[in-house]
């Protein structure tokens, strides 16, 4: 049987839609209809007509989609997939926390539970933190979670001072500032790429801070020939892909055994559980509905701010 060909008679029959996150594995990349940062899967969420979608990310990702498109049915493949930086926020902790801040707003990176979204006024990602943020009016108090790291950036490139929630994502958190530098002289003509959920010690030395997508566009458009990447490393099949005259080299983190940074939960969907859920209907999204419907709004603010922005 040839599986790629098995999943796409399956899309075919079914009408259904594969979204897959930049940090899948290359082949599913490949085999997906659309491929994309958190914003860029929310918004084809929003948009598609396909009766099935299959999220090829991580669970909060199928929860987005499903509290977006209620009456379609999500799968997942592997619905064991987590997200460290998800599991740093319960949201019986984060209801706790917004009592101590009478009269803050709610941010919540779309890297939360769907509780969490529920207690959130607006969702922001990564790609469109900065402008969200920057649509308060300069004085509001801003409760911004989960990720401290994204936090802090935020504060800093918005002179905001926000309260942040001391959560991170093991993977980010994870890369040698020490090997980036060794990388860096071995390369004085790479310039460095890092997501902002990395390190503030790491975001110093980079010479460009964005979201996946936005470090994509960045090394499509840039001058430069050579790139130090310090993010997922699934990222650099489609860095690779879209500049092939150009060369990626990714970010080790601490730990010496590896070369490269991977995300392990975003690795537990294969290709042959990608058929399975979709032949079978499996791992199918559920939502409570109470919960989606909170969760919904903040969801949608994003979306709206966003679509005005034109981000
Ligand atoms: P973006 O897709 O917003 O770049 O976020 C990265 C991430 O960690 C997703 O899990
Ligand atoms: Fe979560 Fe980090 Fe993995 Fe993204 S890379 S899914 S934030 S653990």
């Amino acid at each position: 049987m040839n599986i790629v060909e098995e999943i796409k008679k399956l899309k075919e029959e079914k009408n259904a839609v594969i979204l897959a996150h930049y940090y899948q594995r290359d082949e599913i990349q490949e085999v997906a209809d659309f491929v994309g940062d958190s914003l860029a899967l929310a918004q084809w969420a929003a948009k598609t007509d396909a009766d099935i979608l299959v999220v090829c990310g991580v669970n909060f990702m199928g929860e987005t989609a499903k509290i977006l498109c209620p009456d379609k049915k999500v799968l997942i493949p592997d619905n064991t997939a987590g997200c460290s930086l998800a599991d740093s926020c319960k949201a019986d902790d984060l209801a706790e926390f917004i009592k101590q801040y009478p009269g803050y707003k709610v941010v919540s990176y779309v890297n939360t539970t769907a509780e969490v979204k529920a207690l959130t006024d607006v969702v922001v990602t990564s790609s469109n933190a900065k402008e969200i943020v920057e649509s308060f009016p300069k004085d509001e108090k801003i409760i911004f979670g989960p990720d401290r790291n994204l936090g802090s950036y935020i504060n800093s490139v918005t002179g905001r001072e926000m309260v942040v929630w001391d959560g991170a994502c093991d993977v980010h958190e994870q890369f040698s500032l020490q090997k980036i530098k060794e990388l860096k002289e071995q390369n004085p003509d790479a310039e460095v790429l890092a997501h902002p959920e990395c390190k503030k010690h790491i975001l110093i030395v980079a010479d460009k801070v964005g979201s996946t997508a936005a470090l994509l566009n960045y090394a499509i458009k840039s001058d430069c020939k050579k790139f130090i990447v310090a993010t997922e490393s699934g990222i650099l099949f489609k860095m690779r892909q879209s500049c092939p005259d150009k060369e990626f080299i990714p970010a080790p983190p601490e730990d010496s055994t590896c070369a490269c940074n991977e995300c392990a939960f975003m690795k537990y969907n294969t290709l042959e559980k990608l058929y399975d859920a979709l032949k079978n209907e499996k791992h199918e999204v559920f939502v409570d509905e109470e919960i989606r419907e909170k969760a919904v709004i903040s969801i949608q603010r994003m979306l709206d701010i966003s679509e005005k922005l034109k981000l």
